[in-house]
């Protein structure tokens, strides 16, 4: 199914040619705001939130604005048709209807290609589940690219919750697209890196590790991104109390690192990094909310400038086949059609990227 927008769903749907561009753009615009003030004047952007967030709904609303745009949206569907049943496809068709590019965030996995299947203007992907979250990852190749001056040969430490974390899914993709980029992921066993994600940097020929001491990584790293464990994505409150607290950063850590790592973290931070490393110079993670900003105003220009169409189902449908993962967006839109790609027992599904759960 080819859409006549340009959608961002997944960074990896582009040429990494495509996310520099938009990198060296975002630098212009740090160097010389004033020279797009005005660049989107006339033009609207939606904003869809159905989970909560700070930063990448601001963020998306600040760069529009600074662009001479204007937005509208929600940031709890509660108060919108939403709470009277109204589905994803509905809503988003309307809204779509009423902007010149819309900007999703939803809990189920998939939702943001499903809501783009039938959208009306460009959709970009602020969020699906614990799957993929790509503005984030432009964020963060921003910060890498300003900060460290490169975005290869950089030995990057993930800590925290690798399995629900999709800020680390997003950056893990796009960082295996670099040459010479090594991972060492440190979790606990429960809250490893999902095998869909290693399969990607294994095929990259990427090297990584997995190991559980955050002190044994940090004198190797170039760069540790630290995250939050996501409480929201757990089956229960005891199974999110057996993994909160195991991974705490500490000034008397950042002793064991090199003098020029520096520390990454999406926000929102809970307890993951006591707030005295706040006053380190290597911690990067309020300077990088700030690139947040001008790489999403780089986006939308981008997006509305733009005249690409968007391949967002290449596979195909099987009679009787949906996707089992109880996460995905085709269990709970029943109107969606199944897509998949490969053969026989190996079909992965096209929302959310899992495999080998099909029932017939
Ligand atoms: C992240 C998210 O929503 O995935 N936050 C953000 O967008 N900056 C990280 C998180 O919630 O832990």
């Amino acid at each position: 199914m080819i859409s006549a927008y340009p959608h961002l769903i997944d960074l990896n749907d582009y040429p990494v040619s495509w996310w520099n561009g938009l990198l060296t753009q975002a630098q212009e615009i740090i160097k010389n705001p004033a020279l797009y003030a005005n660049s989107c004047r006339g033009k609207l952007m939606g904003t869809l939130f159905y989970e909560p967030s700070t930063r990448t709904q601001m963020s998306f609303q600040t760069a529009m604005l600074r662009l001479g745009g204007t937005i509208i949206g929600f940031d709890n569907p509660q108060t919108s048709s939403v709470a009277k049943g109204e589905n994803l496809k509905d809503t988003t068709k309307i809204v779509s209807g009423y902007s010149d590019v819309l900007v999703i965030r939803h809990p189920t996995v998939g939702a943001a290609k499903a809501a783009a299947l039938t959208a009306d203007c460009p959709v970009i992907n602020a969020g699906d589940g614990g799957h993929l979250h790509p503005t984030q990852t432009l964020t963060d190749l921003l910060t890498l690219k300003c900060e460290k001056g490169r975005l290869d040969h950089l030995t990057i430490g993930m800590c925290g919750d690798l399995l629900n974390g999709r800020t680390v899914h997003s950056l893990c993709k796009a960082m295996s697209m670099y040459e010479g980029n090594r991972f060492i992921f440190i979790s606990t066993r429960e809250l490893a890196m999902p095998s869909y994600i290693k399969d990607i940097l294994r095929a990259h020929g990427c090297e990584f590790e997995e190991i559980s001491s955050l002190e044994e990584a940090l004198p190797m790293l170039d760069m540790l991104y630290m995250t939050r464990i996501q409480k929201e994505r757990f089956a229960s409150e005891a199974e999110y109390e057996a993994q909160k607290d195991t991974y705490i950063l500490t000034t008397k850590k950042m002793k064991l690192a090199r003098p020029d790592m520096i520390v990454m973290h999406p926000l929102p931070r809970v307890d993951e990094i006591e707030i005295a490393v706040d006053d380190d110079p290597r911690a990067m993670y309020f300077k990088q909310a700030r690139y947040g900003m001008y790489v999403r105003m780089s986006l939308i220009l981008t997006m509305l400038q733009s005249t690409m169409k968007t391949e967002l189902l290449a596979g195909s449908t099987h009679p009787g086949v949906r996707c089992m993962n109880p996460k995905c967006i085709t269990g709970k839109e029943l109107y969606l059609p199944a897509s998949f790609t490969g053969t026989g027992t190996t079909l992965t599904c096209e929302y959310c990227d899992e495999r080998l759960l099909l029932q017939h």
